[in-house]
């Protein structure tokens, strides 16, 4: 078994990226013990597919190698690391612009969103920003990658470009790549904006009050819980009755998320309430499960040469796991290198 995931380095981490994925990671982490390898990474040569101010990837990727230890990925069990240490991930990524089609790219979903109406000046790294993705699993024959519901179609994509570089270029007993399966959490997957229960929570929404924050203190927590969009209903009695009512249906997800208990027996619970009983119960439940998050997150950030050090380590073991995949792409595709 060996897992891997990644993250983009810019802004804050959120609560959905928490509850969607890196959650996951660290259950993973636990798991894995013996019998296999997690390797996680911060994805900043995907953050270049945006505009973005070069000094503010620096200190982002710092901030979100710290993120990730104060949630609890422990450097010594998993390999944590940054991408633009270990090239062989643009290297294979090249490797594999080869066998993507131009028609698989063409519906990516994230690629439609994040152009928006300026499609033409969209940069090329945002349009082959999923061949990149495929190169970070596939590099290291990954079997597992826990994500969040977005990054499902980025998936599905690695996995056809897997499938065709194997056939078009190895023996059948022999592929180069491993097909690798998505993990998501059964109903944290998707966690929405706290202001508009149709769109995603994002580190990219223009709006604070959208998301939590990691790194969001008590008082700001109870504030974003208390102003989050609702409706003048009460609670119903099971989670089939809050179709219909984006907001209050995410709220129930995040409780039980957090809770570990699922919708119905959250709403057993509050059934007939209204929001002023709900809110301040789930309020409560996010500062309990992130303060202490946050309060590790405050010391690790303190210091960097630590922190680079962490990343450093990393890099050196993702350097050697990768070595011998790309070696065979290189040697799959006929390319000479003496
Ligand atoms: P990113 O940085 O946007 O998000 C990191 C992880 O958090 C999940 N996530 C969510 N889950 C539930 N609800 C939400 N509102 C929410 N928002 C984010 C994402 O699904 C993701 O798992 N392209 C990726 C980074 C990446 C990657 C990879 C991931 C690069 N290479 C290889 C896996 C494997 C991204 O931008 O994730």
């Amino acid at each position: 078994m060996r897992v891997v995931s990644g993250i983009q380095p810019t802004g804050n981490l959120h609560l959905g990226n928490y509850l969607g994925a890196i959650r996951n990671w660290v259950r993973m982490q636990e798991e894995i013990s013996v019998d296999g390898e997690c390797l996680f990474f911060l994805a900043d040569l995907h953050a270049i597919s945006m505009p973005h101010v070069p000094a503010e990837l620096r200190s982002g990727t710092r901030d979100m190698a710290a993120a990730l230890v104060a949630c609890g990925i422990d450097p010594e069990r998993s390999v944590l690391f940054n991408q633009a240490q270990v090239p062989a991930h643009a290297e294979l990524q090249w490797l594999l612009n080869g066998t993507a089609r131009m028609g698989w790219l063409n519906r990516m979903t994230q690629f439609k969103d994040k152009s928006g109406k300026n499609r033409e000046g969209a940069s090329i790294a945002l349009y082959a920003y999923p061949v990149l993705q495929a190169a970070d699993v596939l590099l290291y024959q990954a079997t597992h990658v826990p994500v969040g519901d977005d990054q499902k179609q980025h998936l599905e994509l690695a996995r056809d470009i897997a499938q065709k570089f194997n056939n078009d270029f190895c023996n059948e007993e022999s592929p180069v790549f491993t097909l690798p399966d998505p993990i998501m959490p059964p109903q944290a997957a998707r966690i929405m904006s706290l202001r508009d229960g149709s769109a995603k929570m994002s580190k990219s929404d223009a709006s604070e009050m959208s998301r939590i924050n990691l790194t969001d203190n008590a008082d700001t927590i109870m504030k974003k819980v208390k102003k989050a969009k609702t409706d003048p209903e009460p609670l119903p009695e099971t989670a089939k009755e809050l179709e219909g009512r984006a907001e209050a249906s995410n709220l129930v997800t995040i409780y039980a998320a957090l809770a570990g208990k699922s919708a119905d027996d959250v709403l057993t619970d509050f059934a007939g309430e209204g929001f002023g009983k709900f809110k301040p119960a789930l309020g409560e439940l996010m500062v309990e499960t992130l303060s202490p998050i946050s309060a590790r997150y405050v010391d690790l950030r303190e210091d960097d040469e630590a922190l680079d050090a962490i990343l450093a380590k990393g890099a050196l073991k993702a350097r050697a796991l990768a070595a011998p995949t790309l070696a065979a792409t290189y040697n799959a595709l006929g390319l000479f290198r003496g």
